[in-house]
Parts: structure tokens; C-alpha cells; sequence
């Protein structure tokens, strides 16, 4: 039963009544702005939901006007995660992520696959908890099947997620794949994910490597040791799940430079900019909201700065309006993290992420 405390079940709920009382509540007509995937030579992108998690292409299909106008690229938020491709051992459910990827491919769109290995319980299948089995062959069929069936549809998977330890950043994060494995499990992902679809780009994804030095370290350790021995490891996503005003952006910039420096793509992958996890305020203030921008903007603009041209994956920001963030769920207070407001109108931040853009036009 959802916290009906959480501002995400609320404004989802508020926006559902709304429907009733006015249709396409989500696509009300917002004033026309300039479109972002225009003014970028690389993926800008945005997380979507399908699969009813907690969103569906209902959703997409009333959001499009606003989706189709600003992005060249989608992500699943939830709807590609293991347990929704993969239900159980023998069954692989690629219903709605199968519609996600015509839904890009009809509207010329980069599908990017979120995630093939995660270890965060909500999305691990429960038959995985429970395995007794082969565990390398297990995970190599459970990323084979799902690359080869989306060979051609998605152009790049997050084929590890999160896989050091955020605490203790000299480490592996212990869990179940590593307590069966060790770190083997991420070369092998990569190896596995690469002979099923050798097209496809293949990232290690994470957060706080942009903010944490011995996390950022230890990633680059393993990059380097991956490079050595020639495993099939193509760049680097920086989930960028940042505040206005941490981390510094110099730290930001030290990150990317030193992945681009090895020569590997590098996303920024689930940029949000919270303005609300400190202050817990009830209402957005305008000066706030600038100071969003401002931030964004330099995000943005340190990005082109860090990463060469064909080394940028893309910028892909993790929600569109604000109400979808997963910054809002089960929290007794709003955020404002994304770049449209509840209505679909670009806020200040749109207008960062526009100026850091045409800054390097
Ligand atoms: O849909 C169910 C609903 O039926 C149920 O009543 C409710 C009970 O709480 O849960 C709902 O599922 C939630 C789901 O999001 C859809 O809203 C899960 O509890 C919740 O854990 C899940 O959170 C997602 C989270 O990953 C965990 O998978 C967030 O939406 C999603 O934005 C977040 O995204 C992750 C990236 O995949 C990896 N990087 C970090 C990022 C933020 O955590």
C-alpha cells in the first residue's frame, strides 16, 4: 500500500482526478520553448515508465507532445529492470519494454537499457534471491536472452549498476552477485553482454562518482584493470543525482575528465538537481529555483568542457515533470528536481540546461 503521505502517490493521484476533469491533464498545452535535442550533437534524454511502474505508455502516449519536442532518447526508470524482463527463470516478459522500444523507434529515439544487473531489491527477481544453481551460467542466460532479444532496439544497456560499495568506497558493494561470485560477476556481465550484442554500447553506471574521490578511484582502478585485459567495457554513466550545491563543480569536472582521459563514453545518466532533501520546505521559492538553474547550467556546460565530442553519450535526465521523481516517494514534503513543472511548462532549470547547451554551440 503506498505511503499516501508520499508526494509522488498524492500528485499522481491529484493528477488522475484531474483527467476526470479534464482530459490529457498530464499534455496540457505548455507555451512552446526551444527544443533541447536541437541544440545538443549528443542523446538528450529521459527517464520514462512503462509496465505500470508506476507509469505506462498511457502516460508516454499523453506526455508525447511534450517527450517527442525536447528528447532524442529514452530510458526505462523501472520497466527494464530484472525483474520485469525476467519474472522467472525460465520467462522473459519483454511485453513493455518491447512497446517502450517502438514508441523510440517511431519517433526516431535512442532506446538505452536500464538495467542488466542490479542488486537493489525491488527489481531483483524473487526466484534470483532463491537460486541454487550455476550462478555464472544463470546470469550469462539472463543477459544473453535479454541483449539478443533487444539487439538492434537498444543502443546501449547499463549492463552493472552500482556495484561499489557507497559506504565503504574502497570496495565491492556485498552483494548477492558478489557473495557468489566475487567480482568476477562484472567482467563477466560485460563479456556476456558483448557476445550477445556486439553493437551495443556498454556502460558501468553509478552514483556519487562524480562527488566521492575513493569511489571515483576505485571505479577507475577497475576501468583500468578492465581496459588491460581487454574486457568489453565502452564508458562510464555518472547518475548525477545532485543538489544545488553538492557536489563543487570542480570535483564534477575532476570525474569526467578522468574518465574521458581513458577514452571511454561517458553519460551523465539520471541527472535530477533536488532542491528540497535539506530544507523540507512546503513551497518552491523563485530564488531557489534560479540557483537551480544557474546549476544545471553548469552541469551542462562542464560536461561539454570534460568530454570530447565523440566520447559524449548523451545527458539524460531522470524523470519529466516533477512530480514523477523518485525524489518524491514516501517523502512528507514536495521536490522540484526536474526540468518541467506538474503542468508541463519549462522551468528556470530547462532554461540552465539551454544555455549550457548553446554555450558550446
Ligand atoms: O509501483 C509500486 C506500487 O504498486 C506500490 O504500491 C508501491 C509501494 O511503495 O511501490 C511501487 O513501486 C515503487 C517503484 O519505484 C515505482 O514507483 C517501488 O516501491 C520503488 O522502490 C521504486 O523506486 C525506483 C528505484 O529506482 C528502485 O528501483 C524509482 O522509481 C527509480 O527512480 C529508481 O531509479 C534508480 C535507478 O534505477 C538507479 N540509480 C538510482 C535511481 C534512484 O534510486
Amino acid at each position: 500500500m503506498p505511503n499516501i503521505m508520499s508526494y509522488r502517490f498524492t500528485a499522481t493521484l491529484l493528477a488522475l482526478i484531474c483527467c476526470f476533469c479534464q482530459p490529457d491533464s498530464r499534455a496540457q498545452s505548455a507555451a512552446p520553448v526551444p527544443a533541447l535535442k536541437d541544440n545538443a550533437r549528443f542523446p538528450i534524454g529521459v527517464a520514462l515508465n512503462v509496465g505500470n511502474e508506476p507509469g505506462d505508455m498511457a502516460d508516454i502516449r499523453e506526455s508525447a507532445t511534450l517527450i517527442n519536442s525536447q528528447f532524442n532518447s529514452i530510458v526505462a526508470e523501472n520497466g527494464m529492470k530484472m525483474r520485469f524482463l525476467h519474472p522467472a527463470i525460465d520467462t522473459y516478459d519483454f511485453a513493455a519494454a518491447d512497446a517502450l522500444a517502438d514508441y523510440a523507434s517511431t519517433h526516431g529515439m535512442i532506446l538505452h537499457g536500464h538495467t542488466l544487473i542490479w542488486h537493489h531489491d525491488y527489481q531483483l527477481p524473487v526466484w534470483m534471491k532463491n537460486y541454487q544453481g550455476d550462478w555464472q551460467a544463470m546470469l550469462r542466460e539472463h543477459i544473453q536472452q535479454i541483449c539478443r532479444h533487444f539487439a538492434g532496439k537498444v543502443k546501449s544497456w547499463d549492463v552493472v549498476n552500482e556495484a561499489i560499495d557507497n559506504k565503504h568506497p574502497k570496495q565491492y558493494r556485498a552483494t548477492l552477485f558478489l557473495e557468489k561470485l566475487g567480482p568476477a560477476y562484472i567482467e563477466q556481465a560485460f563479456i556476456a553482454a558483448h557476445e550477445a550484442d556486439p553493437a551495443a554500447v556498454l556502460y558501468y553506471n553509478d552514483f556519487n562518482i562524480e562527488s566521492k574521490s575513493d569511489k571515483l578511484q576505485f571505479m577507475l582502478d577497475m576501468v583500468d584493470d578492465f581496459q588491460r585485459r581487454h574486457i568489453p567495457l565502452h564508458g562510464i554513466g555518472f547518475q548525477m543525482h545532485v543538489s544545488i550545491d553538492s557536489p563543487d563543480i570542480a570535483q564534477i569536472k575532476t570525474a569526467l575528465q578522468a574518465v574521458a582521459a581513458r577514452g571511454l563514453q561517458v553519460r551523465i545518466s539520471e541527472l535530477d538537481v533536488s532542491l528540497n532533501q535539506q530544507q523540507k520546505a512546503a513551497s518552491l521559492d523563485p530564488a531557489r529555483a534560479q540557483l537551480q538553474k544557474t546549476r544545471y547550467r553548469d552541469i551542462v556546460s562542464t560536461y561539454l568542457q570534460s568530454v570530447p565530442p565523440a566520447q559524449r553519450g548523451g545527458i539524460t535526465f531522470w524523470g519529466l515533470l516533477d512530480k514523477d521523481s523518485w525524489l518524491l516517494d514516501n517523502k512528507p514534503y514536495p521536490d522540484w528536481p526536474l526540468l518541467f513543472d506538474d503542468k508541463g511548462q519549462a522551468k528556470p532549470a530547462y532554461f540552465g540546461v539551454l544555455e549550457g547547451l548553446k554555450e558550446s554551440q
